[in-house]
């Protein structure tokens, strides 16, 4: 595909290595929120730029909110195809009701993590994780010195595939913490899975297109993060996330009950996203823009902390295989529309965000700076 043509960004993201241990020393942001600070530490101060504004472009004269598209699930499957197609052309986001998943089990699942972060330190600081493999307990994406960092702690951990499961690495307290993150899992893949279909059909594939390209249902990878965003005492200086856009191929996000913080950016503004009861937050991934040949883009958001409440959001990702290459599909490739992506494993591309942390679309748009993996 690539004709011999030397395709930069593959070669430079090949030259990634992780290393065994974090650059510096970890700084718990949950820590330091209960340490009463009244001024956050100068790593944490994004610059000016970066910082969250104030404003909010949310709300239109006459007092209406925009929101991301809210989808009922459950409606005839014409409409709900139709309404996804929209919301990924138009947002790349939308929140799905009525979808399948256990709402008590939302509700436990969420509960059950903030307990968990509201363990002693020193039980949390034994799942300490490290960027290897990022399993554990963590406070940093990237692993580049002197890194300005963001205001949140978070938990990450494997569920498929079964190999990679390892319940030794999910927390064992509170004591039915693995039991509802199984119960969980199983039930968001499950929904996950309608949403590939879904995907699938309005790109004009078969229905199981993407699951296959993802490998199959043997194949899938899935984890979850758990965010953990402290009370942050000068909250327009930082992020609790900063912009990005999904690696993987799709993400499925329990956001807090009662705390928002979730942007995503449309037309240069950033909206803050209001969640519907017991909703998920479904957005595209990188994988699935590569997949579509961009017909569908993952969209850049992040998240603002306050100095009143923490947050709680589980981050579900749902990915390709991790060695199996992704590139886009040949029924979605045509002479008007020539491959704008070179093959690259999920493993090889996920290198860059745990290397250089957040950073907006940068990597997937570094791909397609020749528009065309020919060049030609
Ligand atoms: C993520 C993410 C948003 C949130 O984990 O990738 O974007 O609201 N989380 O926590
Ligand atoms: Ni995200």
């Amino acid at each position: 595909m690539t004709k011999g043509k030397v395709w930069e960004p593959h070669r430079a993201m090949s030259n990634l290595h992780l290393q065994q241990d974090w650059p510096e020393p970890v700084v718990r942001v949950q820590s330091l929120s209960d340490s009463g600070i009244s001024k956050i530490p100068d790593r944490y101060v994004k610059p000016i730029t970066d910082r969250p504004s104030s404003v909010a472009p949310n709300d239109l004269p006459g007092g209406q909110a925009v929101n991301i598209p809210i989808i009922d699930l459950g409606l005839g499957r014409d409409e709900v195809l139709a309404k996804v197609a929209e919301a990924c052309r138009e947002w790349g986001f939308f929140q799905a009701v009525n979808h399948g998943v256990n709402p008590e089990l939302m509700d436990r699942a969420r509960e059950v993590w903030r307990e968990f972060f509201h363990m002693p330190m020193e039980l949390k600081q034994s799942y300490a994780n490290n960027p290897k493999t990022y399993e554990g307990y963590g406070s940093r994406l990237g692993v580049e010195k002197g890194a300005v960092l963001d205001w949140s702690d978070y938990y990450f951990l494997h569920y498929l595939p079964t190999s990679l499961k390892d319940h030794n690495k999910w927390p064992a307290l509170p004591s039915s913490c693995r039991e509802v993150i199984e119960e969980y899992a199983k039930q968001v893949v499950a929904l996950a899975g309608e949403v590939m279909k879904i995907l699938s059909l309005n790109l004009g594939l078969k229905e199981d297109y993407l699951q296959n390209a993802f490998g199959g249902d043997d194949g899938v990878g899935a984890c979850l993060r758990i965010n953990f965003y402290p009370k942050c005492p000068q909250p327009d200086l930082t992020l609790g996330l900063s912009p990005h856009s999904d690696p993987g191929g799709m993400t499925l996000l329990l956001p807090d009950s009662h705390v928002a913080g979730l942007q995503v950016r449309k037309n240069g503004c950033w909206i803050t996203v209001k969640p519907a009861p017991h909703a998920f937050i479904i957005n595209i991934g990188d994988q699935i823009q590569v997949l579509s040949n961009a017909i569908y883009k993952s969209v850049e958001h992040r998240v603002i902390v306050n100095p009143n409440d923490e947050r709680v959001s589980l981050a579900f990702f749902y990915n390709p295989k991790s060695d199996i290459p992704i590139e886009p599909a040949k029924e979605l490739v045509t002479a008007d529309r020539p491959a704008l992506y070179a093959p690259m494993t999920f493993d090889q591309y996920r290198l860059y965000i745990r290397t250089m942390g957040p950073r907006g679309k940068s990597q997937v748009e570094s791909l397609t700076s020749d528009k065309g993996c020919d060049g030609a």
